[in-house]
């Protein structure tokens, strides 16, 4: 299955899925990132994956960018699209473009902390489990339906950044196994619940 990553920042799940895809029938054709200086587009282009920038002065808004950005991945025969720490909201025409074909990791146990500085949200709330979330991107923030979750007892850290760095660990692997599902076919919405996804044949 050919695949998308969107990019905006670091690129570490970037990195992950470029080295833990390797050898399944998944391959990366596509990078695009709405931040030309994002170090991820560095690993991109190290491992020879096409590249492409979508900046927001370059388009008279957001619905704009976002078909342009699905013109390119259809060109490129994308099959699905993964947003590895892709900071940019994505506009209802590209979701619908890409419907139940759009993968995002993000770092906390959904429903709980949905959006921006989610570790910071779990921090100064004091939560004893932390986690990670790979979900389906539907309209809404951080609220499709869930893929994956793995979760961390992580007791009497009050430093979002400490926290963030061993969430993080957990993202590198629970990223490309929700890729690597998707990939397999093997997952469908419950026909009785849409919200929720089944995994298995
Ligand atoms: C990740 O922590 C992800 O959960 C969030 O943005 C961060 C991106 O990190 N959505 P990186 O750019 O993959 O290193």
């Amino acid at each position: 299955m050919k695949i998308a990553v969107l990019v905006s920042g670091r690129g570490s799940n970037l990195q992950a899925l470029i080295k833990n895809l390797h050898g399944f029938d998944v391959e990366i054709v596509a990078v695009a990132s709405d931040n030309d200086d994002a170090p991820a587009l560095r690993h991109a282009r190290t491992a020879n994956i096409p590249t492409g920038t979508f900046i927001a002065e370059s388009f008279d808004d957001r619905t704009a960018r976002d078909l342009a950005i699905a013109d390119w991945l259809d060109e490129n025969g994308v099959e699905l699209v993964v947003l590895a720490g892709y900071m940019a909201l994505l506009s209802g025409p590209f979701i619908e473009r890409f419907r139940d074909r759009i993968v995002n990791v993000h770092p906390s146990l959904l429903p709980s902390f949905p959006g921006t500085r989610a570790v910071e949200q779990a921090v100064a709330a004091g939560v004893k489990v932390f986690g990670v979330t790979v979900h389906l991107v539907d309209e809404g923030i951080d609220s499709g339906p869930i893929l994956l979750q793995r979760a961390v007892q992580l007791d009497g850290y009050s430093d979002p950044t400490e926290v963030h760095q061993i969430l993080q660990t957990i993202e590198h692997e629970l990223l490309p196994e929700g890729v690597r599902l998707m990939a397999s076919g093997a997952v469908t919405r419950d026909p009785g619940n849409p919200q929720r996804l089944i995994i298995g044949r």
